[in-house]
């Protein structure tokens, strides 16, 4: 289906098939009118541009100082003249409002009566992460990508627990930032079936570059399901494989392995080793103390470091075993 016959029931604006003019595709439902908005007011800013400074250097030339000219007196008042240029700029600037805040309205407004993929996100430093909960899954799925199903709107809740990032995918025209200590909003419905990027917006720290995923659009809810569940299984990865993963996609922002302190203390001969925490008290690092780090980290925070680490209860029981697996080899 193409995106003009989506909107051509509900809206007579004319609108662009193919995005071009080196514009990403337009994969959602408000690609083409953001892009018609956009290029509406770039043509009428053209068209003025041509006309002042084409004007401008045309009087120049015309009534430039030389032998034989005789100078006027500027004239001061034009009645006309200052209606128009008043009238023609405030009818634009109504179009354009017009126009933009149709748009705005769809993009703000999630349909009501239509079903939809309620999808929960995380922006963390440096990592986004989507939860799948509820019919049609049997038990909540993590995920490191966004997966969507093809004219069915998504709405996501979107949270973070460190700084403020920003939800990006250009193919869909939609952008919201993600603000620690409130949830914020967003919704599309994605028109096109393939891979998009998703991108970090907010600059949000040393690796925010790297903060991508993607989002998959699937034909079927069926087809969607079944590569979130494929996704989220981490049972069949083999711990020895599993515990670094985890430590890159989780650990890695903060706690080097080579030594080097980070945000947080070094992950390297961290098993075993005494520790000396804020307020003085001490404790060898042993399982229990990582796993109550991971649970709650705030317990006990090792002295010269801030309390800054976000907790990581998503963590399953076997995924916590592989990530201490791979603690103890990090001597
Ligand atoms: Cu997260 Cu930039």
């Amino acid at each position: 289906m193409s995106l003009a016959s989506v909107h051509a029931g509900n809206v007579g604006l004319p609108l662009a098939q193919s995005a071009g003019f080196w514009f990403p595709d337009q994969a959602s439902d408000v690609a083409a009118g953001h892009d018609f908005t956009f290029f509406l007011i770039l043509g009428v800013c053209a068209v003025f541009f041509f006309l002042i400074t084409g004007a401008s250097a045309w009087f120049v030339l015309k009534y430039r100082k030389r032998a034989g000219h005789k100078e006027q007196a500027t004239s001061t008042h034009n009645t006309t003249l200052e209606i128009a240029w008043s009238a023609i700029p405030t009818v634009l600037l109504m179009v354009f409002f017009g126009v933009s805040t149709y748009w705005y309205w769809h993009m703000v407004n999630p349909p009501m009566n239509e079903k939809s993929l309620d999808v929960a996100v995380e922006g963390r430093k440096w990592k986004w992460w989507f939860e799948y909960k509820g019919e049609p899954f049997k038990s909540p799925a993590r995920v490191a990508d966004l997966y969507v199903v093809k004219d069915t709107p998504v709405r996501l809740s979107m949270v973070s627990p460190d700084v403020i990032h920003s939800f990006f995918v250009p193919a869909f025209r939609v952008k919201q930032d993600v603000v620690p200590g409130r949830i914020n909003r967003l919704w599309f419905k994605p028109t096109q079936v393939g891979t998009f990027r998703l991108y970090c917006t907010e600059y949000c720290g040393q690796d925010h570059s790297e903060m991508t995923a993607w989002v998959h659009v699937f034909e079927t809810e069926a087809e969607m399901v079944q590569a979130v569940i494929k996704a989220a299984d981490t049972k069949s990865i083999p711990p020895e494989e599993l515990g670094p993963r985890l430590y890159a996609e989780n650990c890695a922002s903060c706690h080097s392995k080579d030594g080097k302190a980070g945000l947080g203390p070094t992950f390297k001969g961290l098993l075993g080793s005494q520790r000396e925490f804020e307020g003085g008290t001490t404790a060898t690092a042993d399982e229990a103390y990582v796993r109550e780090s991971l649970s709650d980290p705030k317990a006990k925070v090792v002295k010269g470091f801030n309390p800054v680490m976000p907790e990581f209860k998503q963590l399953q029981a076997h995924e916590v075993d592989a990530l201490i697996l791979y603690l103890k080899s990090l001597k």
